[in-house]
């Protein structure tokens, strides 16, 4: 699993699949514990994650951090990836064509994690993994697709200027974490859509 997961970072690093390869300072692979329960997503690395090549870890990153700390659950244990693993220019959304390109990575790290659930943060996620959109009104959901369970929030960006959000994100990683330890205890737990035919 650990050299599977060096291989994809590595591979990462030194993409050049799509045009986002060309404006990035440094590619931002997914990082964490493999064995974590949940892999989080984001959309895409921005300034200080591109400089650094580290995913979350500029204010937005900040605001995630406090919502898990709130469920007392520290970065270590979990696993943090990206819709696509190159900053867009002035953090523009990327296209569907660069989220299409650089999927595969995602996938992997999916297949190989196998975590029980997969936290969407915000509406490109949703988007590109659900096809979803219009996330605040979904968010603290579970779906199911494919056998895979997804639960949903915002994006951690969008509480920086809003005191309201960041309560309702701070809540909504509470509730994810108690969906994960009730999956461990073997209970059913509430499945909001069921993808699944
Ligand atoms: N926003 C994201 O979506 N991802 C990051 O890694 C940082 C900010
Ligand atoms: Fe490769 Fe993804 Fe970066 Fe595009 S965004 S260059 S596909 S790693």
């Amino acid at each position: 699993m650990y050299n599977k997961m060096e291989a994809i970072r590595h591979e990462v690093m030194k993409c050049t699949k799509c045009e986002l390869s060309k404006t990035r300072i440094k590619s931002v692979p997914g990082k964490g514990n493999f064995k974590s329960d949940v892999i989080f997503v984001g959309e895409a690395p921005g300034k200080n994650e591109d400089l650094n090549g580290e995913p979350f870890i500029g204010i937005a990153g900040k605001r995630l951090s406090m919502a898990l700390d709130e469920a007392m659950v520290s970065r270590d244990d979990i696993y943090i990836t990206n819709i696509v693993k190159c900053r867009p220019p002035k953090n523009r959304v990327p296209t569907t064509t660069e989220r299409s390109t650089c999927q595969e990575y995602l996938k992997q790290e999916i297949s190989i994690i196998k975590p029980k659930i997969i936290c969407i943060l915000g509406n490109t996620a949703f988007n590109s993994l659900l096809g979803g959109s219009e996330i605040i009104k979904h968010r603290g959901r579970v779906v199911r697709k494919e056998e895979q369970l997804y639960f949903l929030t915002i994006h951690p960006a969008a509480t920086i200027y809003n005191q309201d959000l960041i309560k309702v994100l701070k809540s909504d990683i509470i509730k994810l974490f108690k969906i994960i330890t009730e999956i461990k205890d073997g209970i059913d737990i509430q499945v909001d859509f069921d993808y699944t035919p």
